[in-house]
């Protein structure tokens, strides 16, 4: 019955269960509209994701990349986000409609409240800030509609491109996980960031953050003041 009315509401079917259904789709930044996935994406994804050059650091990417994954990579995430298990949107340019960007939230952990951030954009757009203002803007969405406290991202240390996307959307690097990935038989290390909401409440409704942490806080909102989310 909970289950049920989680996922429909006046009859309608909704995109996002469980605790993420306060997130309102779409959410909408300067240049883009980041959505639950559909199957007219499938194509688009599977362009996206068979480049091995970017594939290589999608984490869980099957090889070959085939269009039966990138299909069930769709559904997949529909059902999913309707559980409540896990945040998967594609950004779309506002303007043309073309996929421009996959972020996801995934690992979410309700009871100390964090999940852990992904993200990739096909090839040919690469450097023109769109994971930056997905990942700001996704961030920024979460943590206004859920009580999540702390968003992870574990980025192989020589993905330049990606530490430079959380540096920018205000993610602190912690340390370096060893070995954290196997790539055949070869180990990769990787470095562990994180993005906190200090302005939340813990459960006993102690107001978190210190002196550092309202300007980390403050640091983030500047730069989220350029993004523009969909109303309520
Ligand atoms: C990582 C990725 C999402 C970045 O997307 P993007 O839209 O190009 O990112 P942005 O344009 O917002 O920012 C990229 C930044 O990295 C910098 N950068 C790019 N390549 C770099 C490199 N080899 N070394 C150092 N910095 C690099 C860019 O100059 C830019 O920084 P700047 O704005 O200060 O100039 C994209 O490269 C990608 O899809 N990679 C494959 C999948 C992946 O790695 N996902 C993340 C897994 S943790």
């Amino acid at each position: 019955m909970k289950a049920r009315r989680s996922v429909r509401m006046g009859g309608k079917p909704r995109l996002l269960g469980g605790k993420l259904a306060a997130v309102r789709l779409p959410i909408r930044t300067r240049r883009l509209i980041l959505r639950a996935p559909v199957t007219s994406d499938v194509e688009s994804v599977y362009r996206a994701l068979r480049d091995e050059t970017m594939g290589r650091f999608v984490s869980g990417r099957p090889r070959p990349y085939t269009r039966v994954h990138a299909t069930d990579f769709v559904s997949g995430a529909r059902r999913k986000m309707r559980r409540g298990e896990m945040l998967n949107l594609i950004g779309v340019d506002a303007r043309t409609g073309e996929l421009s960007v996959a972020v996801g939230l995934y690992n979410l952990n309700w009871k100390d409240r964090h999940g852990e951030i992904g993200y990739w954009v096909p090839r040919r757009l690469w450097g023109q800030g769109l994971a930056t203002e997905a990942v700001i803007a996704v961030c920024a969405e979460v943590f206004r509609h859920t009580n999540v406290h702390r968003i992870e991202a574990t980025v192989e240390v020589d993905n330049e491109a990606s530490a430079r996307v959380l540096t920018k959307a205000g993610f602190v690097k912690e340390g370096t996980r060893r070995h954290a990935h196997l790539h055949g038989t070869s180990w990769t290390d990787a470095d562990l960031y994180a993005l906190l909401n200090e302005g939340s409440l813990a459960p006993s409704g102690t107001v978190l953050g210190n002196r550092s942490g309202r300007n980390r806080v403050l640091k983030v909102k500047k730069v989220v003041a350029g993004v523009r989310t969909s109303p309520p």
